[in-house]
């Protein structure tokens, strides 16, 4: 949400800064700008929309400071405060036109800082909560800019990842980080910050995660961290793993279809060395408790927000059925804020793709204090969940660029159904059944690859209905949390209105809402309740619905009755989620398509929501 990032070296600035913002553009692209120094002189470039914009305008901007400078700052935008216009657009300058900086975050007090300021006749001209930290920071500058950068931070509420430059001090950048993610990259005679390591891992595999409160002074020669009291830090330098080409589209139209066709790779990289047959169990070093440890667990509690929290549900239905252990799942923004009952033998699983959702990181921190054991299920290495949950479980799904989440769920459910094996076998599952669940999880590369094999089947169903302007999910047990995966795929990516629903919650209201043209998607597959389900399908039926049956293989009788048909492979009712979802992922995906939209950039959305 929002991306920052910053350049100190010997090539040109701007080109590695709009580059970076292109890495980034899915954590927001309402607007962007850059803003490099060269000679004294400070050269700012921005305008609404994409970066693509922000390029053209580079260009034909003939600023020799962005043709001569080696170092400046940039921002991809995701409007908090005020419309994306051009004044609104990061970087920000103070009103000497010495300072300028790009934030990440949400300044809650600025309404505070900005009466304060004008009470010394220093004027905002934008509606930001950015820029009010920049004047600030401009007022309490004396003769070094990192004392003027902490001064400022320890009168500001809220959330903050800045980089700052001015032309007093041209031999550096000050970045500091409050609960929105930096990540500093060491290369060979040039340093880079940014929010994520995708700006940064063309130029360098060195990194350093920096933590709340950090500062630090970047020169082309590396960079000197420090708390705000100005006491050193120390940071350790992580080696990057992303392989470049994993963040780029490659042959694929979208990142979304690249992502949902890479899913059998990256359940196998999830799953990878962490099946034990011969236990029947499986080993998940990040998480490891003794049996006895593993007996004292008396409640699994998920948190999560989105596709997460869905992931979450499944991994509920999971704990309960295999391990016999309670399980609930706690969108993270209700945890936090309704001082949940926890005990010291309550398991805690945050789940997120980023490790930065900011409503996840304050339900750990709050699970934290008040004593419970917490894990986190993460994509992003060293990113903040993962570290501040100490333990835990990483997908290695790779890089997830595409706004709309798909190989990070079905690796999530992938590594929950583990989690829970592995908790079941220290508990009341033989060891049989151990060993039929690590086969079935073992398949899950080869059951998704049959469902992406119908691609072109799913496209033609989804065509049908690309006119459609409201839509209905419905499942229940394992199918139920699909149901609600699938509408908010459809909902986020094609903006028809779509509800996942219970399949027996249908009756109790919606039911009025449907009409010849609302689709019902009705997962039918072979779990228990599929007779259920099939009959509220009927009912939807009855109300001149058309229903999209999803199917197991060999119930394709069932199709006969309904107007289309999507067969997912025979399993388990705890392994059918993951094929299951694809199926509705690529509903989505080619309804979207259809509809001409900007599919990994849906309007109003960014990827890594750290703001509350
Ligand atoms: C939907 C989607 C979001 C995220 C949610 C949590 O496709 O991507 O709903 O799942 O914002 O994000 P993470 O998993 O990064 O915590």
């Amino acid at each position: 949400m929002c991306g920052i990032v910053g350049y100190f070296g010997k090539r040109n600035a701007s080109e590695i800064l709009v580059d970076g913002l292109r890495r980034m553009e899915y954590r927001g692209y309402d607007s962007a700008g850059i803003a490099c120094l060269y000679d004294g002189e400070i050269g700012v470039v921005k305008c609404p929309g994409k970066i693509k914009g922000l390029r053209e305008k580079v260009d034909a901007s003939g600023l020799g400071v962005l043709a001569a400078s080696t170092l400046g700052i940039g921002h991809t935008r995701w409007a908090t405060h005020g419309p994306p216009n051009e004044i609104n657009a990061h970087p920000h300058m103070d009103a000497s036109g010495h300072f300028v900086m790009v934030h990440n975050g949400i300044i809650e007090n600025y309404k505070e800082i900005r009466k304060g300021l004008s009470q010394q006749g220093i004027e905002c001209i934008s509606d930001t909560d950015s820029e009010a930290l920049i004047q600030l920071i401009a007022y309490c500058y004396k003769d070094n800019l990192e004392k003027a950068v902490s001064e400022a931070l320890k009168k500001v509420k809220g959330t903050y990842g800045i980089v700052v430059l001015t032309d007093h001090e041209p031999d550096k950048l000050v970045t500091a980080r409050c609960g929105s993610p930096i990540v500093l990259g060491l290369g060979k005679d040039e340093t880079l910050v940014a929010s994520d390591a995708a700006a940064i891992i063309p130029h360098t595999r060195d990194a350093v995660y920096l933590e709340d409160f950090d500062m630090a002074v970047i020169t082309a020669d590396g960079v000197t961290m420090f708390d705000l009291q100005h006491a050193p830090v120390n940071r350790e330098t992580t080696t990057m793993d992303w392989d470049e080409g994993a963040a780029e589209k490659g042959d694929y139209k979208h990142f979304m279809l690249k992502e949902m066709f890479e899913q059998p790779d990256a359940i196998r990289n999830a799953i990878r060395g962490r099946l034990d047959f011969d236990m029947g169990t499986a080993v998940l070093s990040g998480l490891e408790f003794s049996p006895r440890d593993s007996a004292l667990i008396s409640r699994v509690l998920v948190v999560g927000c989105g596709t997460s929290m869905h992931a979450g549900m499944v991994g509920e239905y999971a704990f309960e059925e295999m391990a016999g252990i309670p399980a609930e799942v706690e969108q993270a923004a209700e945890f936090r804020y309704r001082n949940p009952i926890i005990t010291p033998h309550d398991l805690v699983v945050a789940i997120s793709q980023s490790g930065e959702t900011a409503d996840t990181l304050a339900a750990v921190r709050e699970a934290k204090h008040k004593g419970a054991t917490v894990a986190g299920i993460c994509n992003v290495v060293g990113s903040t969940i993962a570290r501040e949950t100490g333990r835990g479980v990483y997908l290695h799904a790779g890089p997830e660029i595409g706004v709309a989440s798909t190989k990070a769920f079905t690796c999530q459910v992938s590594v929950m159904l583990m989690m829970a094996l592995k908790i079941a076998r220290t508990r009341r599952m033989p060891r049989h059944e151990g060993e039929e669940m690590c086969r079935w999880i073992e398949r899950l590369p080869e059951l998704v690859e049959k469902v992406l094999e119908q691609n072109d089947a799913i496209k033609a169903v989804a065509e049908k209905y690309a006119k459609c302007e409201n839509a209905f999910f419905i499942g229940r047990g394992y199918l139920f949390p699909v149901a609600l995966e699938g509408a908010l795929k459809l909902k986020e990516i094609s903006y028809v209105h779509a509800e996942g629903y219970h399949a027996a919650e249908l009756k109790h209201g919606p039911i009025a809402l449907l009409q010849e043209n609302t689709p019902v998607v009705a997962l039918l597959n072979d779990i228990p309740g599929k007779d259920k389900t099939l009959g509220n399908a009927e009912e939807c039926k009855a109300r001149n619905a058309p229903v999209i049956a999803v199917v197991s293989e060999g119930d394709e009788e069932i199709a006969d009755e309904f107007n289309d048909v999507i067969v997912i492979p025979n399993c388990p009712p705890s392994i059918t989620p993951i094929p299951t979802v694809v199926a509705l992922q690529l509903l989505s995906y080619h309804i979207a398509a259809a509809r001409g939209c900007e599919i990994d950039q849906p309007r109003n959305l960014a990827k890594s929501v750290t703001v509350e």
